[in-house]
């Protein structure tokens, strides 16, 4: 086993051979979720069916998800940390049969027809139990049983998983381990230790509790499920027996491209900023190639872009590596996952573009940063004269407070401007940049990871009412600005609604109100709300709205109100739009160039 291909097509044969249905893989923007910027598990986009929801396809499902994490951001370069992965997923809903998701899991692992590993290399942990919990000894048997020689019962930060926002389905899970053959670091060496010795491919979690709010102790689901997700770039790695997950597949071609154009050589000290760009610029395709169509910006997904971007620019400003070549690096990511990815292919013109326009951006702030920096100075220069006059001594430093300003208004790379310092004479206050930096990461590590407050998939009838109100909210304005108008986003708490499409000038107060009665004429005639399930080509064949994203989707659910609207949606919706009530639009702004943003709620 080689590439990222093969391990794919190795996972798909093997769920498939067991009788579990691949599902498409959704979008990396998650939709209907306030509580996070990204998708970041293969199990994230699947929470309301994780909670009882019926899932068109079954119970027994399979899937090769994009996903983003950025909190760890400041990690990558290492050999390990990417800010965007696929995770291979699989599940069995309404049912947590350890043993038989055990077996399989060796299967996998141990089968010379899948990956071959020896017994021997391989290593597993196990729940150890605490108060919310049991010790795990059924998974502990069921390893045992399939021969597994080195089991470990590790305690919960080890063993329990849960999402970021710590609400939601979670559980203990078993996690295993490819033992590289290293010695061990000391007498107790496990997976728990960052020795090395031990590398994590594989997770199954049981997920058997669940958590409503955060903070709350974890309740048991009703309907247990097994959630198991293994990440794609770190498994190659790991198997092929390379340091990094630079080291093969994709991301090895392209650091070989930067490598060949860049006018400084690789070594290691700078391999960072040829890891970053790769890792970065492959982020940033993903999310420009995605349906949903962010761009940069200073908000949100946007803002998360717009960040890789600018630092896939300083980097390439340290290696001298020109941005033109940005271009190229996003032609070998289309080529290699627009096989998968069926955006992200019909959308490389856009990526490119926008790449590019983000560079020029850049550029500019850049200069304006440079005029900036002069004034600094000069500001300096001036109390200097007038401090010569009290005896008062002045010394040539630029604050850490006027360095961080740099940084993060202009992006000015504190590198950048203590080269410029310097060659004027000055030094910079090192000590006090890095205060204000660290104190900004703290409150962009808050807002990247962007855990806000609880209510993860929410699937509340206050929640399911507003889904209803978003359909019909569309049909409104496909009915008044024709057809073209899609979705370019959705946002839904318990509160209100969030809606962003596409629409070329502001709405008049008319406008809203012909929206408005649209919607709330549909409410008063009280229609019920039907759901079909059906496959993608009958669905597109029915003219339901929707993304279609993926080729492999096969069957999905189309909610169908009256002859007002058809939209293929995951749910839950009302039965009736007379549960709605009274729609009302709070809010309607610019999102983003060409995007419109509604605010409205029920009342
Ligand atoms: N949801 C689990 C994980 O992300 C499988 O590790």
């Amino acid at each position: 086993m080689k590439t990222d291909r093969e391990l794919k097509d190795l996972w798909i044969k093997f769920f498939t051979n067991h009788g579990f249905k691949r599902i498409p893989g959704y979008s990396i923007i998650p939709e209907n979720d306030p509580t996070v910027l990204f998708t970041t598990a293969g199990m994230h986009p699947l929470v309301p069916y994780l909670l009882g929801e019926p899932h068109p396809y079954g119970d027994k499902i399979f899937d090769v998800q994009r996903c983003i994490r950025t909190n760890d951001i400041d990690s990558v370069g290492d050999d390990s940390h990417l800010t965007l992965f696929e995770m291979l997923g699989n599940w069995t809903l309404g049912k947590c049969d350890k043993k038989e998701m055990i077996k399989l899991s060796f299967e996998f692992l141990t089968s010379p027809e899948y990956l071959n590993i020896p017994v021997e290399r391989l290593a597993v942990t196990v729940f150890a139990g605490d108060e919310t919990a049991p010790r795990d000894e059924e998974a502990y048997n069921a390893w045992k049983e399939c021969g597994m020689q080195k089991i470990f019962y590790l305690g919960k930060e080890h063993n329990w998983w849960a999402l970021g926002g710590g609400v939601g389905p979670c559980g203990p899970d078993s996690e295993m381990f490819y033992d590289t053959g290293k010695p061990k670091c000391c007498e107790e060496c496990s997976p728990a230790c960052d020795c090395g010795k031990y590398l994590e491919i594989w997770n199954d979690v049981f997920m058997q509790y669940f958590v409503k709010n955060a903070g709350e102790k974890a309740e048991k689901l009703p309907r247990p499920n097994i959630d198991t997700g293994m990440g794609l770039e770190r498994t190659v790695s790991v198997l092929n027996g390379t340091k990094s997950v630079y080291d093969s597949g994709c991301l090895k071609k392209v650091i070989e491209f930067i490598k060949e154009k860049a006018e400084i050589k690789y070594n290691e000290e700078n391999a960072r900023s040829f890891r970053i760009i790769t890792d970065h610029l492959r982020s940033s395709v993903f999310i420009l190639g995605d349906a949903r169509g962010v761009t940069p910006s200073n908000v949100g997904q946007g803002y998360i872009l717009r960040r890789f971007i600018r630092r896939s620019i300083n980097c390439a400003r340290n290696i001298k590596f020109d941005c033109k070549y940005f271009s190229d690096i996003a032609d070998i990511y289309v080529d290699e996952y627009g096989q998968d990815y069926e955006d992200i292919n019909a959308h490389r013109d856009f990526i490119k573009e926008e790449l590019q326009k983000e560079v020029e951006k850049f550029s500019k702030a850049l200069e304006e940063g440079h005029k900036e920096f002069e004034k600094v100075i000069k500001g300096i220069e001036k109390h200097k004269e007038f401090a010569s006059k009290t005896g008062e001594v002045v010394e040539n430093k630029i604050s850490g407070k006027a360095v961080f300003r740099l940084y993060d208004t202009f992006g000015f790379p504190f590198e950048l401007t203590r080269e410029l310092a310097n060659e004027r004479g000055y030094s910079v206050d090192e000590k006090e940049f890095e205060e204000k930096f660290k104190e900004h990461q703290e409150k962009s590590r808050v807002a990247a990871a962007g855990v806000f407050k609880g209510g993860l998939a929410d699937t509340s009838k206050q929640s399911a009412r507003l889904h209803t109100a978003t359909h019909l909210l569309l049909a409104a304005l496909q009915h008044k600005y024709g057809k073209d108008v899609k979705q370019r986003g959705s946002n839904i708490t318990p509160e209100r609604l969030r809606f962003d499409f596409n629409l070329d000038h502001k709405m008049t107060k008319e406008e809203l109100e012909e929206i408005e009665n649209f919607v709330n004429d549909a409410i008063k005639q009280q229609i019920p709300v039907k759901c079909d399930v059906m496959t993608v080509e009958e669905a597109k064949k029915s003219g339901a709205e929707g993304i279609f994203t993926n080729k492999y989707g096969e069957e999905v659910k189309v909610y169908t109100i009256g002859n007002v609207s058809k939209e293929i949606c995951g749910g839950p919706h009302a039965e009736n739009t007379a549960e709605l009530h009274h729609f009302k639009i709070i809010k309607e702004e610019s999102s983003s160039s060409g995007i419109r943003r509604i605010k409205a709620i029920l009342d």
